[in-house]
């Protein structure tokens, strides 16, 4: 009988996440090749420019200058006691073009810096290796992950940051939120789908590929890195059905199952035996080579982390749809929402963990949670985020009742403890900080950063390991 926990343990990973296509600009800098978020001028639920339009804006060319920046911006993380601090790896920083024999002495070099400094500050890295930033030549040459040679060029990223980080990154992700394939898969995995073409095909078979591609990076990073931990990362905002009408809870069964089977793969170690009905009635045939499963089964991930920002409700024959978020149906008429229509639930938390644990029973890391709000700075330039505080509050709160009903969390990174492009817009008006950027949609203003309150609140969440809530 395991022992009923109150409190978080010391050991747990508070901290912060971003990624590097949303924060780092310098799209093009010592060596950095072209990933497909350079050419989402409204973020990646929008149109993409194959190639780039030199009379249009791309919010992620200059980001929020994070690249020439971090030390300054680390140093604020440290001050808010972060623990992990989640960023991605470029991938076109250290293979330009993906199918480079040899990868980019400066690309590594920038994140061997990086990953020290977090270190000198106290902080551990979570590095995912793939954050919807697949080099855009992959893309053009090889369709990308429509394409098995992508399993390759994917593994010889891995080995090559495996070799250099293996002593400096505990905590590995493979693909930022892999079931996005789903909802995304512009963004998510370099596909944009063709005129005719069966869309769940595509997105099941170019899925498969990332499968065995998930497992084998699992096995080098278990060769290169055994001290280190790798896990799967899903987008798990949930989704409730909208009555308790047989038909609403069983079709929003369903809905929830088309994210899980990433998990159960991952996890499990195998497709679920649902799958096979699903795929005769999508006219879906995934090609599998012998040896896949055998891979998929052999190397599964050490940990779930997931990204958490809402809850949606579904009923009986609406179009499964989504976004950056998660699914989304028919609002919840008994609980609010942000301006970008993400209705904030705490509980929708607890029941997440409690799900995905009884589901697992692996550890679970909390890696995305966070809110996208307008901020409005007052006459002195200040802003008081109150509403931020609260939702975070709330949402540690839901955590901390999660331990007791005995889920096994590792960590808490806040989604974008610094204003960054918005992911699924392109905004900069969607900020989610502790701290400030002045920065506009237009890309005006000086980047100074700034702290807003919710800056001192989280420092001493992390300080206090929430014991005063
Ligand atoms: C997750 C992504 O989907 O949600 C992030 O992993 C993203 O990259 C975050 O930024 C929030 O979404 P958005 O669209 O508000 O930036």
């Amino acid at each position: 009988m395991k022992k009923f926990k109150t409190e978080f343990p010391e050991s747990f990973l508070w901290g912060g996440a971003i990624a590097a296509n949303q924060a780092e600009g310098a799209y093009n800098e010592d060596g950095k090749g072209l990933d497909i978020s350079c050419g989402f001028p409204n973020g990646i639920k929008h149109e993409y420019d194959e190639e780039i339009d030199a009379d249009k804006f791309y919010p992620t060319h200059e980001a929020i200058d994070f690249y020439h920046r971090y030390k300054e911006d680390l140093a604020l993380m440290e001050e808010m006691n972060f623990k992990v601090f989640r960023t991605s790896i470029n991938w076109s920083r250290i293979y330009p073009n993906g199918d480079d024999e040899l990868p980019n002495e400066a690309g590594l070099k920038y994140y061997d810096d990086m990953f020290d400094e977090m270190h000198r500050r106290g902080m551990e890295p979570l590095i995912t290796l793939s954050h919807y930033e697949t080099p855009v030549n992959l893309v053009k040459k090889y369709g990308s992950w429509r394409n098995r040679k992508l399993i390759e060029f994917f593994l010889r990223y891995c080995e090559t940051v495996f070799k250099r980080y293996g002593n400096k990154v505990k905590y590995w992700l493979t693909f930022n939120e892999i079931n996005n394939m789903r909802r995304m898969p512009g963004g998510a995995g370099g596909i944009f789908l063709k005129e005719g073409e069966n869309k769940q095909q595509v997105i099941y078979q170019t899925s498969h590929h990332m499968f065995v591609a998930n497992s084998l990076a699992i096995k080098l990073c278990r060769e290169l890195c055994p001290k280190s931990k790798i896990g799967c990362m899903l987008s798990l905002s949930n989704v409730y059905p909208h009555t308790c009408r047989p038909e609403d809870v069983f079709e929003t069964m369903e809905l929830r199952r088309r994210s899980l089977l990433f998990g159960d793969v991952m996890i499990r170690g195998y497709y679920p035996s649902y799958t096979a009905r699903t795929w005769i009635e999508e006219g879906v045939d995934v090609q599998m080579e012998q040896g896949d499963e055998e891979i998929i089964r052999t190397y599964t991930a050490d940990f779930l982390a997931f990204s958490y920002y809402r809850t949606s409700t579904h009923e009986y024959g609406q179009p499964f749809y989504g976004d950056t978020g998660g699914d989304q149906g028919t609002p919840n008429p008994y609980i609010g929402t942000t301006p970008w229509g993400w209705q904030i639930d705490p509980l929708g938390l607890r029941y997440t963990l409690n799900e995905l644990y009884d589901r697992y029973q692996i550890p679970l890391f909390v890696v995305e949670n966070g809110l996208g709000q307008i901020d409005i700075p007052d006459e002195n330039g200040k802003i008081h985020d109150d509403y931020r505080i609260e939702y975070v509050k709330d949402h540690v709160k839901a955590m901390k009742e999660a331990i007791k009903d005995g889920v096994n969390i590792m960590g808490y990174t806040y989604w974008g403890p610094i204003d960054i492009i918005s992911a699924g817009t392109g905004e900069m008006k969607k900020r989610y900080g502790f701290i400030y950027v002045d920065r506009d949609n237009e890309g005006n203003g000086t980047m100074k950063r700034s702290k807003k309150d919710s800056f001192d609140w989280y420092a001493n969440l992390i300080k206090t390991n929430a014991r005063d809530l």
